[in-house]
Order: structure tokens, then sequence, then C-alpha cells
């Protein structure tokens, strides 16, 4: 019994990157929270590959300080302040760091996330907040703290959605809601920040591998029903949002602003890929 998407399995592309320029992100400064694992550093990755310095910011400074090494050994400069993205002096202090060390800030990621799985009915007051203050706040104060300097270099920026923000989920309603929330926030911003020359889009992952969101989520829901789940049959390599989002965050994404990109193998297309 060979289910179709056993075939598309295969179809992994290897090393997505190197099919990008290591010009691509010359001369630019990236920002990004949550970078110091999972999608956020595979993204932090992708942009020193293409040439970017790269500022990484998370609430724990050991977890920095090792994806700082990943990401310097590909050649970039780097710099990394912790800040918890619900405090905005202190992410204001982790952008101005990143500036003073590397320059103005040009590309900025709104990256940093917070998840688990809990009844609408049953999570206290303070767990629903905490994800919407850690997703949808976060982000806003992100943008914020970047702005003056996204201004300058007319940059971009780019918020981690998910699956969530399109498609109902058990056990994820304050998930839902502060995704569903950043979508329209990236959509104001591009409207408002347009005529500054900054772009506003969004990149909407699906299932990643190695990354602390799918070992929370696969857990309870089983790691088949995800694969089930994706008409492509196969989760995601980091590498492979990263690759998209230095397309997006650099002068290939010119001309884009207002969009979200679905990188996701299509697993927010339907409830029923089978
Ligand atoms: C119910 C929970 C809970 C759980 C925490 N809380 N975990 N309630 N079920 N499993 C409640 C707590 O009891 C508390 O409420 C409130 O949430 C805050 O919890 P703290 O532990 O004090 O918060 P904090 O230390 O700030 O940690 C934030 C966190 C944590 C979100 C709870 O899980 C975290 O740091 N996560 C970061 C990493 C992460 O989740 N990455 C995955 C992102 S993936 P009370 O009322 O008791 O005070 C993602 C998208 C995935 O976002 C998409 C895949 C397709």
């Amino acid at each position: 019994d060979v289910r179709p998407n056993d075939a598309a399995a295969e179809q992994t592309v290897h090393d997505p990157i190197g099919y990008l320029s290591p010009k691509l992100l010359e001369g630019h400064v990236a920002f990004i929270t949550g970078g110091g694992s999972g999608i956020n550093l595979g993204i932090a990755k992708a942009f020193a590959r293409c040439g970017a310095d790269v500022a990484i910011c998370g609430r724990t400074e050991s977890k920095l300080a090792a994806a700082a090494e990943e990401i310097a050994a590909l050649g970039a400069k780097v710099a990394y302040r912790a800040a918890d993205v619900r405090d905005p002096e202190a992410l204001q202090a982790s952008v101005d760091h990143a500036a003073s060390e590397l320059g103005d800030v040009s590309i900025a990621v709104a990256g940093a996330a917070g998840n688990f799985f809990a009844r609408a009915e049953e999570m206290s007051a303070n767990a629903f907040a905490t994800v919407v203050n850690i997703d949808l706040l976060g982000a806003y104060h992100t943008a914020r703290a970047a702005f003056p300097y996204l201004q300058r270099t007319k940059g971009s920026i780019l918020f981690i959605s998910a699956g969530q923000a399109y498609k109902a989920n058990k056990f994820q309603a304050h998930v839902g809601a502060a995704k569903a929330g950043i979508e329209m926030l990236m959509k104001d911003l591009a409207l408002e920040w347009g005529p500054h020359g900054i772009r506003s889009n969004s990149l909407v992952p699906g299932p990643v591998n190695g990354t602390e969101g799918m070992s929370r989520l696969a857990g309870p829901t089983g790691k088949d029903a995800w694969n089930k789940a994706v008409p492509l049959g196969r989760w995601a390599d980091a590498e492979e949002l990263g690759a998209m989002a230095a397309v997006l965050s650099g002068p290939l994404g010119a001309y884009v602003t207002g969009s979200q990109y679905h990188v996701d193998g299509g697993s927010g297309l339907t409830s029923n890929p089978a």
C-alpha cells in the first residue's frame, strides 16, 4: 500500500540555500527574534550564507551564544543580546545593540513564539495572555523597535505565522488568535509603512523538522497524523524556510509587500488531503 505522498516524500530539496547567491543579502543587517533555535535559527543561517550580518535575540543568553557560533562559522558578523519580546524596552536595547555592532538593521524577523496544547475552557487567563503577548505583542514590539532602522535602510520585516492563523485546530485557540492577529498586523504595517519604503510580509510554515513547536504539537497529535495532513508527505527542513525568507527579505522581494507565503507542503489547503 504505497500512498502517493510516500513518493513525494523522496523529493526533499537538499541544501536549498546553495541555489541562492552568497551576495543576495550582502550589506544587509538582519535582526531575528527567537533566532537561537528552530525555524528562526534556520533563517539566521540562510541569511548568513547569503552574505548578511545577523543579530539574534532570545530569552536565554547561553542558547544565543551557541547559535551565534554556528552563524559566525558561516562567515557572518554576529551580535546578540538577550531580551524577552514581551519587554519592549529590553527588545529595543537588543535592536539598538545589534545596530551599534553591525550597522543599521535592514531586515527584521519577528519569529519568537510560544505554544502548548490546552483546552480553551481549561487554560488560565494568564496562559492565553502569555501566548498572545509573546506571539502578537512581541511581533508588534519587534516591528516597532526596528522601525527607525528600517525606515533609514528602506528595509523589510518578516513575520513568522503558522497554519493556526488560517485553520481551526483543537487546543490551539490562544495560538490561532495570536497568529491570525499577526497576519493582519503584517498587512496593516505593509499599508502604513509602504510609503517609508518598508516592506512587510509573512511566512507560514507547516511542520518543520527539529523544532520545539513540533516536538510540542506532534507529541499529543502523533507524527503520522501530521504526515497525512501534508499533501507533499513530509515535514520541512528549517533551511527550506530560510531560503524563502532570504528571497522575500532581500532585493528579490523588492516589489513584494503585504503577502503571505505558505511554505507548508500544502498542509494549509484542506483538512482532508487523503
Ligand atoms: C496550560 C499552560 C501550559 C500548558 C504554560 N501554561 N504551559 N497552561 N497548559 N501546557 C500557563 C502557565 O500555567 C501560566 O499560567 C502561563 O501559561 C504562563 O506560563 P509560564 O510558564 O509562566 O510562562 P513562560 O515561562 O513565560 O513560558 C512561555 C510558554 C513556554 C509559552 C508557556 O511554553 C515557552 O517559553 N515556550 C517557548 C518555546 C515554544 O513554545 N516554542 C514553540 C513555538 S511553535 P498561570 O495561570 O498558571 O500563571 C509555534 C507554532 C507552531 O508557535 C506551529 C506548528 C505548525
